[in-house]
């Protein structure tokens, strides 16, 4: 499903945020991406997206090659994938439900197909009753699932989750976990990135190890 060979970025030069990565992750896995503050975690994800660009290499993403695509393809790129942010990326003027419709306005469904794949991921996440509210009035676990609804709307071959029980309670990092396990069961590939140790040691998913922009650990 995404597979890199000889991966480089640097955001400057002389210094690599990462550093030849050979990575497959293959169809409907789980793999958690784990290492220190400022290993390359984000950077990685952010290539798959091309929300940032690799300075060599190739990165395969459902067999294309997508180190050197055109600017005009990356929407339909981005429209398998689902994304959750690090700092969620909520729009803190637009309700919940108007939040994770957004993914669905942008490929032209219907308002009656929007509405009702809306509703279904946001009881999914357990937050029926709170479509009407707006994002400051939740709490960060359920921003986070509103983010993590919002990310799986559209059904996504690829969730790429980006610290996404970073600031939450043990409660609600399971729930996030387990909302994640049931996407993958329904056959999403999911890359998750965390340090937390907690996460890697209480799931038995693939570990992928980052250090310093290089893999120090795959299995
Ligand atoms: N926009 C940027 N401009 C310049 N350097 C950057 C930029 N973003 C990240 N970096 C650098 O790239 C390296 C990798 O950063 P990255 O955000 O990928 O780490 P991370 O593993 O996600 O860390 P964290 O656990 O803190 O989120 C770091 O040295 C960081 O300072
Ligand atoms: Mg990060």
């Amino acid at each position: 499903m995404i597979e890199m060979y000889h991966v480089y970025m640097a955001y400057q030069r002389d210094a690599n945020a990462l550093e030849d990565i050979n990575l497959k992750i293959e169809k409907g896995s789980f793999v958690l991406l784990t290492g220190p503050s400022g290993a390359g975690k984000s950077t990685l994800l952010k290539l798959i997206t091309c929300q940032e660009k690799a300075t060599k290499g190739q990165i395969l993403v459902g067999g294309r090659n997508i180190v050197r695509i055109r600017h005009s393809s990356i929407p339909y790129l981005r429209r398998n994938t689902g994304i959750v942010f690090q700092d969620f990326k909520l729009l803190n003027k637009r309700t919940i439900i108007d939040n994770v419709s957004l993914p669905l306005e942008i490929i032209g469904k219907s308002r009656k197909e929007i509405k009702h794949k809306a509703w279904n991921v946001l009881k999914m996440v357990g937050l029926q009753h709170k479509i009407a509210s707006y994002p400051l009035q939740l709490s960060g676990g359920e921003q986070q699932r509103v983010a993590i609804a919002r990310a799986l709307v559209n059904d996504p071959a690829i969730l790429l989750a980006d610290e996404p029980t970073g600031n939450l309670d043990k409660e609600n990092s399971e729930y996030i976990m387990e909302l994640l396990r049931r996407a993958n069961t329904k056959g999403t590939t999911i890359m998750l990135a965390t340090h937390d140790k907690n996460l890697i040691e209480n799931y038995h998913y693939r570990v992928v190890g980052l250090e310093k922009g290089k893999i120090i650990s795959n299995g």
